[in-house]
């Protein structure tokens, strides 16, 4: 009987001894900080902030807001939703945005009278003069 279990615990024990230093090497590289690899660019912070509206990611906040106030309510015509909301938008004029108050302000005049050409000037005027800048710096700020 003790022929038999001697040399298997002794494969066993050897086993282990070849593995001590092998894991001890693994270990030790991955502790290490001083590795001056770059860190990945899926760590760097503002990551998943500037992939919001791309395809396969959620839209962004202001983009979202849009989508779901704005448009949703110009298509049935709902002057009373989109005046207070172009007062929202107004109220919430990003910094270095010129003219943005008061865009989204005429844009809520014109819908208090039922003007869809005035709003849609509105809506159109801030696209032109600011859509493009918000979307490449700030399109991750949440407005809302
Ligand atoms: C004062 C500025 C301002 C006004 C007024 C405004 N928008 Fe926008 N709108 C923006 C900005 C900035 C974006 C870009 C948001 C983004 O892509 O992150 C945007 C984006 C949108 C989008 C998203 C398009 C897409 O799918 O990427 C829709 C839809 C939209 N606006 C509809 C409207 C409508 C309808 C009106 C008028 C009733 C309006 N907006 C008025 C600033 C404005």
């Amino acid at each position: 009987m003790r022929s038999v279990t001697t040399p298997r615990s002794s494969w066993c024990r050897r086993l282990v001894v070849a593995l001590v230093p092998i894991l001890a090497v693994f270990m030790g590289c991955k502790g290490s900080d001083a590795s001056p690899e770059p860190l990945p660019p899926l760590a760097r912070s503002d990551a998943p902030a500037a992939q919001c509206g791309e395809t396969g990611h959620p839209d962004c906040p202001t983009q979202l807001w849009m989508k779901s106030t704005l448009q949703a309510y110009l298509r049935p015509r709902n002057f009373e939703r989109l005046e207070g909301s172009l007062r929202a938008l107004g109220a919430r004029a990003p910094n270095g945005y010129a003219g943005w108050q008061e865009m989204a302000a005429a844009g809520a005049a014109a819908a208090a009278v039922a003007d869809e050409a005035g709003v849609r000037n509105s809506c159109k005027a801030c696209h032109d003069n600011h859509r493009a800048a918000f979307r490449q710096q700030d399109r991750a700020i949440a407005l809302f």
